[in-house]
């Protein structure tokens, strides 16, 4: 069966324009390293439910969904979701069935900080995940933490959210709560799950709440004060908790891989510029041996807001003592990963004026010929552009732990689903590539998701 995909995938190689082999290599012969973890990934708002429960308040995905009936596709919403709330032991022991060692799941905040605040701590939103960790460490399943996966207490949002630059304290007051409670029996950390998720669609556009739309602008301030707070609560870590257990924090950054459209120099200049200013945006600052903004993004942004009458870049500036304060803070690299795209430079101006696509300058698109059944039309299947990615993370950030916090394959549902064991066999064969042959430093890997669940703007379909 594995071995009649990759023949699959080489015929559709042939009748395309794709010179390369989308497989990422032969069948390889080698196996996961002694101690490799294998998990699967939630988040809260997706599975939860109980949105209102047991003293839990709007999160910004609740209001989202609640005051725009248009914005999700089946104009579903969240209030139930998996019912994970309610049903968390029977999830555990899916999680058991499936024989992984480690399973990563977020914490709601509104649900334990119901003002935002530390004012009001929810004991109901501390015993959930109180029983939730001690059910999964009952069956033996290691615990990893998501702090932030996108739900934000609408009370923060209220009073300007990630533009704040406030929200820097409060993300570590409510981030300290949780080390009090969870540090002594959670191993693993990750910070903030895909950040440019949260800003370049949330604040700068409208695909994520808290969809407003204002572009150039905000993604910017977003970003700068949530990569400030991704460092404070990494020392505070650092300072006061990773002694408890030996535990690890990181990041969990979403990229594509980046292929030139054709081997013109500023097809490969576009390529290069887009995983620089895309994944870089984030990674540069906390994993690069310089740290702060990459130089490419810096001057970019400097050169359009000149030229759009600015008197100071759009792009805030980390302070020499920031850039310090920043970098190294992570013990591993978190990748979410799903597929790859083709990159050229625009022609003229793209995207709104101002905006970070804008600023850019390069168009990504996919070749027709790329395999995909999925529900996501976006979603190809190209597994050596993850073995590419996984080589430039290691190539460009020290040799870093990388832990693959996702990697998946949306169907239209049903248990006949080939075309997902073919997806996770093909990804896991160009794994086992980058780990034997390209000797990348991968610790872990973690399929999303553990189960149907509400797929943001997607909802049920
Ligand atoms: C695995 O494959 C490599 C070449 O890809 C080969 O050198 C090696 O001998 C093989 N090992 C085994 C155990 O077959
Ligand atoms: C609601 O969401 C839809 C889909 O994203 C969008 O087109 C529309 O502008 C939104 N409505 C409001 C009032 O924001
Ligand atoms: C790019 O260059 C490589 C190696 O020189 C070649 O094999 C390939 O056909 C070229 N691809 C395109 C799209 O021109
Ligand atoms: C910036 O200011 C100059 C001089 O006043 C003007 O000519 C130019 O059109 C302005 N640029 C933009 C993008 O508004």
């Amino acid at each position: 069966m594995e071995y009649k995909c990759l023949i699959f995938i080489s015929i559709l190689i042939c009748g395309g324009n794709a010179s390369f082999d989308l497989a990422g290599g032969p069948k390889s012969n080698g196996t996961f390293p002694k101690g490799f973890l294998f998990g699967v990934s939630t988040a809260a708002v997706q599975i939860e439910g109980a949105w209102n429960e047991d003293g839990k308040s709007e999160s910004i995905w609740d209001h989202l969904v609640h005051t725009n009936k248009s914005f999700v596709k089946d104009g579903s919403n969240a209030d139930v979701a998996a019912d994970s709330y309610h049903l968390y032991k029977r999830d555990v022991e899916m999680v058991r069935e499936l024989g992984v060692d480690i399973y990563r799941f977020s914490i709601s905040w509104p649900r334990v900080l119901p003002t935002g605040r530390t004012n009001l701590i929810n004991p109901k939103g501390i015993q959930y995940y109180s029983n939730l960790i001690d059910e999964l460490l009952k069956h033996n399943i290691t615990p990893m933490v998501t702090i932030y996966h996108w739900d934000l207490p609408q009370k923060l949002q209220d009073i300007g959210g990630w533009t704040n630059a406030h929200l820097v304290d409060y993300y570590t007051d409510y981030a300290n709560v949780l080390f009090q409670n969870f540090a002594s029996r959670v191993k693993y950390w990750v910070t903030f799950n895909e950040p440019m998720q949260t800003c370049l669609e949330g604040y700068g556009g409208t695909y994520r709440a808290p969809a407003l739309n204002r572009h150039g602008i905000a993604e910017y301030l977003c970003t700068h004060n949530l990569l400030k707070a991704h460092a404070s609560v990494y020392h505070l870590f650092n300072d006061k908790y990773r002694s408890m257990n030996g535990g690890k924090i990181g990041m969990s950054l979403d990229s594509n891989w980046a292929e030139p459209k054709t081997n013109s120099s500023r097809d490969k200049e576009a390529a290069d510029l887009y995983l620089k200013t895309h994944m870089g945006w984030y990674a540069h600052p906390v994993y690069s041996s310089e740290g702060n903004y990459p130089p490419e993004l810096i001057r970019l942004v400097n050169e359009k807001s000149r030229q759009q009458n600015y008197t100071r870049s759009r792009l805030p500036v980390f302070s020499p003592a920031e850039v310090e304060y920043i970098k190294g803070t992570a013990d591993f690299f978190g990748l979410n990963h799903y597929t790859t795209y083709l990159l050229s430079m625009a022609d003229g101006e793209v995207g709104g004026i101002p905006s970070h696509e804008n600023d850019v300058g390069i168009v990504r698109i996919q070749d027709s010929s790329w395999p995909s059944k999925s529900s996501s039309s976006w979603l190809k299947v190209v597994p050596f552009g993850f073995r590419r990615l996984l080589n430039y993370i290691s190539k460009n950030y020290n040799n870093v732990p990388i832990i693959v916090t996702e990697n998946g394959y949306a169907d239209f549902s049903g248990v006949d689903d080939h075309a997902r064991v073919s997806y996770y066999s093909h990804y896991l064969n160009a794994l086992l590539h980058a780990i034997h042959v390209d000797r990348c430093n991968v610790h872990g890997y973690f399929a999303w998701s553990l189960m149907d669940n509400f797929e943001w703007d997607d909802g049920y379909v």
